[in-house]
């Protein structure tokens, strides 16, 4: 069973969650409409990920005796200055959501609640990939640079960096 701290906490990541999933499908929207199919693709596989990181939430809260509330959500911006400006946005959204995972894990040490801590284990693994990756993309944008052919070969490619980010986690 759950405290109603806990509770409360874990509803406000599944928000969060919820929120990372609008995001990223605006931003596939956007790039599938301006042509780059591989990012969108890209984007449209992240924005399924946190709908699942979203859905185990509300599992392990009605599991524990708790309620996962879905909640509204605020409309995302659909259009983007730019692909550099757009991968800075996406760390930065995961930079943030790393600072409430690890809240989340300060609050069940407090609460000396430890199935949820060891539950959340996963997400804090989970940020640390998705952190890499992001800073992969903007690398490599930055190495690009101004070049339409970079670009181009970015757009290709980009599926094969996830899988080499992944393949470089300790598991
Ligand atoms: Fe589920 Fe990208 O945070």
């Amino acid at each position: 069973m759950i405290s109603a701290k806990i509770e409360k906490a874990l509803n406000q990541q599944v928000q969060l969650e919820a929120e990372s999933s609008q995001i990223y499908l605006a931003m596939a929207s956007w790039t599938e409409v301006e042509g780059y199919n591989g990012i969108s693709n890209f984007l449209y596989k992240h924005s399924d990920e946190e709908r699942i990181h979203m859905l185990k939430l509300i599992k392990f809260l009605n599991e524990r005796g708790g309620h996962g509330i879905i909640p509204a959500l605020p409309q995302p911006a659909f259009k983007y200055k730019g692909i550099r400006p757009l991968f800075e946005q996406v760390l930065n959204h995961e930079i943030h959501v790393s600072t409430e995972i690890n809240k989340l894990v300060d609050i069940c040490l407090k609460e000396k609640d430890y199935t949820t801590h060891n539950f959340l284990q996963w997400y804090v693994s989970e940020q640390i990939e998705e952190e890499a990756l992001a800073r992969r993309v903007i690398d490599k944008l930055k190495l690009i640079g101004d070049d339409k052919g970079g670009l181009y070969l970015l757009d290709r490619d980009i599926l094969t960096l996830e899988t080499a980010v992944s393949a470089g986690r300790d598991k």
